[in-house]
């Protein structure tokens, strides 16, 4: 008996009521790792580090990830590792130190490692000037060999309010072939109530620059569950989105956790959508998507049938990492500046989280690096089933058993009968062979996969945004 039953997504049932809300609003990750950053312990050394590397194939290529942390205005909303500052000279000191930590990691590796993928994030990565990113890439071109511009992956966060009449033609000529867009929402209420004032037209007049300029993918993130969003509004938002054909879409649900992030406070809580207008949100954007002929990949993205982040999900090769998901799993994450987080065999590290501890460790030539974790057997087995649920939606019991020598049934007895209330209200088939979320189940992803986090139990409430 196969168990995928690929529910077409059309079906989501509308069986969403307030007890399901009120049972399943709870707080929880959105597993871009598994542990979570909460895991990452401070005495994680350079010697772990460099022990991490050493297990490196010298053939594995690299996936490098680069922050970028400044942005000109600061939008309310932004949980983001970023600094927001008028002082245009901060970004020219920022990649001295960032140059200085590219060869720092190149001498350490020891070797010219391959580059398949590279993504500047941030913050905002065009707060640079063009000459500063042109001396970040010639940097990087010398420490690293990086596959042809028509076979890698090499992607750009953009603010269109933050780019001039030939950035993404200058961006195109460093090697960029992939540009994610900063929206939001286009609504003019929502936009002033988050300070992101950005009309249309800015935005258009990015996506025509990445078409001229030969972008393979472009890529617009939207956040629902904003202040006086609704279903109606943010429709209109959607269509028009859509005249813009994007390849890919990130609806991120807002994460809204004021005593963390300060800024939002100045947001009206009252104007705040309910749990239950967030979930229609959700159910209107999944339905009017996949009608457009967009495919639901994952919890919050979503990509035409022919991108490869689509057909990944199709072969069974998506990936979730840091960036969200990922088509290359056959790549190590290397990331660097501020704040950042690699994944390197079983390992994960971040960089010290702000400005003048980076620029200190790197002024004595240490690596930058803060925490981490390496991941014991257990972590391992968790995150193959929560990678393998958030990228798929669906599990057999036998490739997570041979895959790690363990009895599913045996080793997840406890969590098996936990997931039985999901069972019970329609969000999961578990059958003999394996799991498959219901179109239902998959707006409530992150609430199955907290099933298997072994460390949630032990965290506060309020350490993570809300579920729905
Ligand atoms: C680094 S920003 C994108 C690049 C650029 N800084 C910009 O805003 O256009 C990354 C994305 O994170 C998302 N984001 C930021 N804060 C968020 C929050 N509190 N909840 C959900 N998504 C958030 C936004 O969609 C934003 O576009
Ligand atoms: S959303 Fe983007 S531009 Fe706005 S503060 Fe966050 S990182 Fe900066």
């Amino acid at each position: 008996m196969s168990l995928i039953l690929n529910f077409p997504i059309q079906q989501v049932p509308t069986a969403i009521n307030r007890d399901l809300i009120s049972r399943y609003n709870l707080s929880g990750p959105r597993y871009t790792s598994y542990p979570t950053a909460l895991q990452f312990r401070d005495d994680f050394t350079v010697a772990d580090y460099q022990d991490a590397l050493a297990r490196l194939k010298p053939e594995t290529p690299l996936s490098l990830y680069l922050h970028m942390p400044f942005c000109a205005t600061l939008c309310y909303y932004c949980a983001c590792n970023k600094i927001v500052t008028k002082d245009r000279s901060k970004s020219g000191t920022y990649i001295e130190y960032l140059k200085r930590e590219i060869a720092l990691h190149a001498k350490t590796l020891g070797r010219k490692p391959k580059v398949k993928q590279m993504h500047w994030g941030g913050g905002t990565p065009t707060f640079l000037s063009h000459p500063e990113m042109a001396a970040v890439v010639k940097t990087l071109h010398q420490h690293f060999d990086f596959a042809p511009r028509d076979e890698g992956e090499y992607a750009i966060e953009i603010d269109p309010r933050s780019i001039q009449s030939d950035t993404l033609a200058f961006l195109a000529s460093l090697g960029f072939n992939r540009i994610s867009l900063g929206v939001q929402d286009f609504d003019e209420r929502v936009q002033r109530a988050v300070n992101r004032i950005q009309s249309f037209e800015q935005t258009e007049q990015a996506v025509l620059q990445s078409r001229a300029n030969g972008f393979r993918s472009l890529n617009i993130d939207l956040i629902y569950g904003l202040p006086f969003q609704t279903e109606e509004s943010f429709r209109h938002t959607l269509e028009r989105v859509l005249e813009l054909n994007p390849d890919r879409l990130s609806i991120f649900n807002y994460a809204h956790l004021p005593t963390h992030f300060k800024p939002q406070q100045a947001i009206p809580t009252y104007a705040l959508p309910s749990p239950e207008e967030k979930l229609r949100i959700m159910e209107y954007t999944v339905g009017f998507l996949t009608r457009s002929g967009y495919a639901h990949i994952g919890m919050d993205h979503f990509a035409k049938p022919d991108d490869e982040l689509a057909i990944a999900q199709r072969e069974g090769k998506l990936q979730r990492n840091f960036q969200g998901y990922s088509t290359h799993g056959d790549c190590e994450l290397l990331s660097l500046g501020v704040s950042a987080i690699s994944q390197i065999s079983d390992s994960y590290f971040q960089n010290v989280k702000d400005l003048d501890s980076y620029y200190a460790m790197l002024d004595q030539h240490k690596l930058p690096l803060w925490r981490g974790v390496k991941l014991d057997e257990d972590d391992r087995i968790r995150r193959a089933v929560i990678m393998q649920l958030i990228c798929h939606f669906h599990l057999e019991f036998a490739k997570i058993e041979s895959g790690f020598g363990i009895v599913f049934r045996d080793y997840f007895k406890r969590e098996l009968e936990r997931l039985q209330e999901f069972v019970d209200d329609g969000l999961l088939l578990v059958h003999d062979e394996g799991m498959e979320v219901t179109p239902l189940g998959r707006l409530l992803i992150r609430n199955i996969c907290t099933t298997f986090d072994r460390y949630l139990s032990d965290m506060a409430e309020g350490r993570f945004s809300r579920l729905i």
